[in-house]
């Protein structure tokens, strides 16, 4: 199991790329499904969460090849209908491919994802859009099993309640294939949703609405595979941000979509950051100390829960007392206990983070518990005075490319050590 061990304080200055965004790629090749023949994807980020969904595809059948940024998958030998365990339980996004394979085979039957870290997490939205398409959900045996009526899918009207990213997804995509006209209302609107929708329309799907919460679909007979270019990581893209905010420093990040990090933006300006937003870049300027933030986690375009921990690190050393407050997932903060490893002062009540910001961090061990935490735990050490070793980075290796190689190509000292 690797572990990172980090020499701090660092100052981060220089010049870092995003990837493609892991949260945008993993629908895109769950929609690979909904035709036989090959897709190709681009900007495609080397990511632990990828190979798990490749090696899901290929237990179904398919081929897939990825090399350079570019993923091909072929899916004309696709006959499978299971996700198994094994796989659900590392990466929960598996349950992409129910849609996909209840809308073009019939059938699918996908392990039902446990908990996790942040809580419940229920899928009782994925399952209830599928439903209004006519698809009979059954649970067996720790498995969802679905099945067409026989004629297919029909288009149905459907209501998220939550708003849900991947429930959006997952009827979305089964929709495209639903005879008739769907109707979902109060869809996530999260640019990785916008984007599905767009490489769907551009494989033959009729999809109205992209970008706003109700999206009306024309079932089709067939698609084509989908040809698309990632969106970059909008998370990664703030991860770095903060990243500079926290360690005092001077960083232009490249590649990224400024408009899909407004929130995250305007809590960097509050905190008295300095920037400058071009077309595809953000640099960020660091005070000599960050002011206090109030933070609030929603829906997008509102501040994304994926980049709460982070944030959560930077206001540990702010000046002054900030609030974070979850409204996604109310159990997300399995961070604050290894923060203050590192000496922050944090308190909380219910949702709510207070965190009384402190001068300087100090090095220790910490343990990284999920994908974010792990970045807000890596951030925080680069920050901190002395050594801080984060064991359990196979957490972090989920979700961002080389995170320790981009670091130190700031000036971080990162080493990788296998323990
Ligand atoms: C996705 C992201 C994850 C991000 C989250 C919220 C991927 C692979 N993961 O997760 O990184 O943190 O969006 O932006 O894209 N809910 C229900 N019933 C359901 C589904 C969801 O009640 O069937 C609730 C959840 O408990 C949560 C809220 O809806 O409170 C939003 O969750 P959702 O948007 O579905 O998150 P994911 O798609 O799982």
């Amino acid at each position: 199991m690797d572990r990172f061990v980090i020499e701090g304080p660092t100052k981060l200055a220089g010049e870092v790329r995003c990837s493609g965004a892991k949260n945008a790629v993993l629908p895109l090749m769950a929609a690979a499904l909904l035709s036989r023949g090959v897709s190709e994807i681009g900007n495609v980020p080397d990511l632990r969460d990828v190979r798990t969904f490749m090696r899901l595809l290929e237990i179904l059948g398919a081929r897939c090849h990825l090399e350079g940024g570019d993923l091909t998958i072929d899916t004309t030998a696709v006959t499978g209908v299971e996700a198994p365990y094994d796989l659900v339980k590392t990466m929960r996004a598996s349950i992409y491919v129910l849609g996909p394979l209840l809308a073009y085979g019939g059938e699918a039957r996908v392990s039902l994802p446990g908990g996790c870290a942040w809580g419940p997490r229920p899928v009782n939205l994925h399952l209830g859009g599928l439903e209004r398409l006519g698809a009979k959900v059954q649970l067996e045996a720790g498995f969802i099993h679905t099945t067409a009526p026989d004629g297919g899918l029909q288009g149905g009207s459907f209501r998220f309640e939550p708003s849900s990213v991947g429930a959006t997804c997952n009827v979305l995509m089964a929709a495209t294939l639903a005879a008739g006209r769907t109707e979902l209302s109060n869809c996530a609107i999260e640019p990785e949703v916008t984007q599905l929708g767009r490489a769907l329309v551009a494989a033959g799907a009729r999809i109205d609405g992209l970008g706003t919460p109700t999206l009306v679909i024309q079932g089709v007979g067939e698609l084509d595979p989908i040809r698309h270019r990632v969106i970059p990581d909008r998370i990664e893209a703030g991860t770095f941000l903060c990243a500079a905010a926290l360690t005092g420093g001077d960083v232009v990040v490249r590649d990224c979509v400024p408009a899909h990090l407004e929130s995250a933006l305007a809590a960097l300006g509050d905190m008295g950051c300095l920037l400058d937003v071009g077309t595809d870049f953000v640099r960020l300027q660091a005070p000599e100390r960050l002011r206090a933030v109030e933070i609030v986690t929603r829906p997008y375009p509102a501040f994304p829960t994926d980049m709460q921990a982070q944030f959560m690190a930077a206001a540990c050393v702010a000046e002054g007392v900030s609030h974070l407050t979850e409204t996604i997932y109310p159990d997300r903060f399995t961070h604050t206990a290894e923060l203050r490893r590192l000496g922050a002062e944090i308190r909380l009540d219910g949702a709510t983070a207070t965190i009384v910001g402190v001068p300087v961090l100090e090095g220790a061990p910490v343990m990284a518990t999920d994908l974010r935490a792990s970045a807000a735990l890596v951030l925080a050490g680069a920050a901190a005075r002395g050594t801080t070793t984060v064991d359990r980075v196979y957490h972090i290796d989920r979700g961002y490319e080389r995170i320790e190689a981009k670091l130190n190509a700031l000036g971080a000292r990162i080493r990788r050590e296998n323990v």
